[in-house]
């Protein structure tokens, strides 16, 4: 896939990312008559027969791509990521209990927070003590007995590194797979509950994709507001108020572009290659660019590195943008350069930069 059209330059953000083009091509049809129906998808009722027909398909595609059967509920929820810190601890961590957290990064560290409200957090492996440089191997994890489960985030945005397989562990897994839902093959199916805020490898900000085992789905230990039980959302078919019909309508587009590609095997060998180019540009550097991942942690989504000061990273993104490349600045709590290269990033614009990086070496090392 490449970049089809001469006005759009090369998406780095780290999210809300890049989109595949053929689907922003059709959503710019469907806003205006989806389906025949001569109303656009933004104006239809969340009750009708068209937005049934987007959220079956969309259930069924995550599914499919997630390899699951029956024993997982599909979600779509509003409030983010973020909001899954809270409604995870709030439904599952008994007051008096114990939950592990291996802490790899800033959201990690955003969900351990939130679970203090609720209960005992173990933080099962402190990152900071190693700039968050990669995600503990078994050996590293201080786990607890019983825990009520075990959260982790599968790849980590800002620092970019990523578990090469989930945490090993007898409690049910929780992961925060947001910036990299869809982009390998995973054992989904293994999990208690996987969430993921759409607007990186799904579609647009707004919504948020929620897997949750039904068995452990029926082990809320509170209470709450239906707004936050995920029993009631089940119940409703993620309906139980006017639910972000756009967003679970654009990532159903998405993921069938994701079938079209081949699925999550092609997805990762395109994403492995895409993600070599730039950090062979980097290990081929002489030591002009320095990774921040520690190698076996090196994300495949977002790959974060330093120049040799901070007056040559500011150049080199100014230059990366008047040369068609935006979105390279790290994150404003790290700094450096963090190139995102979701899903529908293109391979061609990872030779883009790779090239660039090559380019900006020779000239400024
Ligand atoms: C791994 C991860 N988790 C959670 C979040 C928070 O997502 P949201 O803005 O949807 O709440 C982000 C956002 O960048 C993220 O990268």
């Amino acid at each position: 896939m490449t970049t089809t059209t001469t006005d759009r330059i090369l998406n780095f953000s780290a999210g809300p990312g890049v989109m595949p083009e053929p689907v922003l091509e059709r959503i710019r049809e469907d806003v205006w008559n989806i389906d025949g129906s001569g109303i656009g998808v933004l104006e239809h009722s969340h009750r009708g027969p068209v937005i049934d027909r987007v959220f079956d398909e969309a259930t069924a595609r995550v599914k499919s791509l997630a390899g699951l059967g029956d024993d997982h509920e599909v979600l779509f929820l509003q409030g983010g990521a973020t909001m899954q810190f809270g409604m995870i601890p709030m439904n599952f961590l008994p007051e008096g209990g114990t939950a592990d957290y291996p802490d790899t990064g800033t959201w990690t560290s955003k969900a351990i927070k939130e679970a203090k409200r609720f209960g005992t957090v173990n933080v099962a492996f402190e990152g900071d003590a190693c700039s968050y440089d990669h995600c503990p191997d078994a050996d590293e994890l201080s786990l607890s007995a019983d825990a009520a489960y075990l959260h982790y985030c599968s790849n980590n945005t800002i620092y970019g590194t990523r578990y090469a397989g989930p945490p090993a562990t007898t409690a049910p897994l929780v992961c925060d797979a947001s910036s990299e839902m869809f982009a390998r093959p995973w054992p989904i199916a293994e999990h208690a509950l996987v969430y993921a805020g759409a607007q990186k490898n799904l579609g647009p900000s707004g919504v948020a994709l929620v897997i949750i085992r039904r068995d452990f789905m029926e082990t809320a230990c509170r209470e709450t507001i239906s707004m936050l039980d995920y029993r009631q959302h089940a119940k409703n078919g993620s309906r139980l108020n006017t639910p972000p019909v756009f967003g679970v309508y654009a990532m159903n587009l998405v993921m069938g572009w994701i079938e079209d590609q081949g699925g999550l095997a092609a997805m990762a060998a395109r994403n492995d290659a895409k993600a070599t180019a730039i950090y062979d540009a980097i290990d081929g550097s002489g030591g002009f660019y320095r990774g921040h991942a520690r190698a076996g942690s090196r994300s495949v989504m977002n790959i974060t590195f330093r120049l040799p000061s901070e007056a040559l990273e500011k150049t080199f993104v100014a230059e990366a943008k008047a040369a068609g490349m935006d979105g390279l600045k790290g994150h404003r709590s790290v700094g450096g350069i963090r190139a995102s290269i979701y899903n529908a990033f293109p391979t061609a614009g990872c030779d883009t930069l790779a090239q660039f990086m090559g380019d900006f070496a020779a000239r400024n090392g």
